[in-house]
């Protein structure tokens, strides 16, 4: 598929196919957008459902959350796992509190200097909070990549993750010809979005399922069966 085609399907997708309902979306609101994707980095979202309703009933604004007791937060977090991240979000918010007046800073760099925030979650709430142009680069986006366009090479490995990031940067939305000069911050939601939701639910590791996925005319792996051999797994 030719680059500058790749956004307007995957949008087309999002928008008829695509997940609209879930509890961060919706919202704009930096401080909530950040809580359910450091959630989500390593937990389904049917697990983060409830543990995010019950941290924003708890810590409505970073404020809150940044003057829990560490024990409070640890505990909001027990049965989430990965628990360096629980340190790292109470950390974070102390830090937007006093390194950013009470603020989450708009744009991806500054985003990825706080703790817990690697820099496709900082692309994600730059693109989902403030519709900034910013490429997303997880574990769902590299095996979507990947097969699409027929990428080999193990996706953790420096040089093929670097290839893969320029190759999310040059498939984001284009502006719309003669008027703004930034896609609308609409679309980078969803865009960034349709690239979680084909990831989660069609073009998924074991089971892809590629009679309704919008690329299946033109995805290398879909086209030569190699579904399972891509994205190549890590050399033994
Ligand atoms: N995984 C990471 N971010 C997500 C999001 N915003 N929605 C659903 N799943 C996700």
């Amino acid at each position: 598929i030719a680059h500058e085609d790749f956004a307007p399907r995957l949008l087309a997708w999002q928008r008829a196919h695509g997940r609209h309902d879930l509890p961060w979306q919706r919202t704009r609101d930096p401080y909530r957008i950040w809580l359910s994707e450091v959630m989500l980095q390593q937990t389904q979202v049917a697990t983060v459902i409830p543990y995010y309703a019950r941290f924003l009933a708890r810590c409505p604004d970073v404020a809150a959350l940044a003057a829990l007791p560490d024990d409070d937060v640890m505990t909001l977090w027990s049965g989430l796992g990965y628990y360096s991240r629980a340190r790292n979000l109470h950390r974070c918010a102390q830090q937007v509190m006093t390194r950013f007046g009470g603020r989450f800073p708009e744009n991806a760099v500054d985003l990825a200097s706080l703790p817990g925030i690697g820099r496709s979650t900082a692309a994600a709430i730059a693109a989902f909070a403030f519709g900034r142009h910013e490429a997303i680069l997880d574990g769902n986006v590299k095996r979507v990549l990947a097969r699409v366009f027929g990428i080999e090479g193990f996706p953790g490995e420096k040089r093929i993750e670097t290839a893969m990031w320029t190759l999310a940067e040059s498939l984001l939305p284009m502006p719309p010809r003669g008027v703004s000069a930034t896609p609308s911050d609409d679309d980078m939601s969803r865009y960034t979005q349709g690239l979680m939701d084909l990831g989660a639910t069609l073009c998924t590791r074991a089971n892809p399922d590629c009679p309704r996925c919008p690329f299946a005319a033109d995805c290398v792996a879909n086209l030569t069966h190699r579904q399972r051999e891509l994205p190549t797994r890590r050399a033994p």
